[in-house]
């Protein structure tokens, strides 16, 4: 036995350790041909700094991605803290089902710059022009460039933990200050 095969032999998977990521909730948002979509992706992630670019995981079911194939620019609203029924809202839902037009029309407000609506209200908005699509198992990762990016005053994030959603506790010492 290789090397590789060995230690394929001696892997052992939790399937609770998978639940142990802490991320944001972004709303994602697209448009083509006059309709428009909205979906929560907790795999919503700034993956460089020079230059900016945000990276989002979308499975290739979500009716969120029929969309984004025909489209070279998304949206993305990280949410506040007190939108959690606005993350379940758009991640409950798929538009293959149901449409979120009423939805859309009561949360979000016109991007400036194409790409989608974004979530009135929310602790960041960002209209990216896609760079780099990239498939990753059942996901695309869509690499944007930030066209557009506002941060509201106060920085309250929603985050989601193990299936849940919390508000950020504590700020702990950082080790070695006073
Ligand atoms: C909090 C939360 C986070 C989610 N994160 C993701 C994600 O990162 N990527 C993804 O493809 N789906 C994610 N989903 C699932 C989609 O939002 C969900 O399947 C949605 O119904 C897709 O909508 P659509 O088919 O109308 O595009 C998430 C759902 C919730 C509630």
């Amino acid at each position: 036995m290789g090397r590789e095969g060995s230690l394929i032999a001696r892997s052992l998977v939790e399937e609770r350790a998978f639940y142990r990521f802490l991320n944001p909730v972004g709303i994602v948002t697209a448009c083509h041909g006059g309709r428009c979509n909205a979906m929560s992706a907790e795999w919503t992630s700034l993956i460089s700094l020079k230059p900016y670019l945000l990276g989002v995981y979308v499975a290739r079911e979500r009716y969120t991605h029929s969309l984004i194939e025909q489209e070279e620019v998304f949206s993305v609203s990280l949410l506040r803290n007190d939108q959690a029924a606005v993350a379940v809202l758009f991640g409950n839902a798929t538009a293959w089902e149901v449409d979120k037009t009423p939805l859309l029309e009561q949360y979000t407000e016109p991007s400036p710059l194409g790409g989608g609506p974004l979530v009135k209200g929310a602790n960041a908005h960002f209209v990216c022009r896609i760079d780099a699509r990239h498939t990753v198992g059942s996901h695309t990762l869509l690499v944007g460039v930030p066209l557009y990016a506002r941060a509201v005053a106060r920085d309250e994030p929603l985050a989601y933990h193990g299936g849940r959603y919390y508000r950020l506790g504590e700020q702990l010492r950082r080790p070695g200050s006073r």
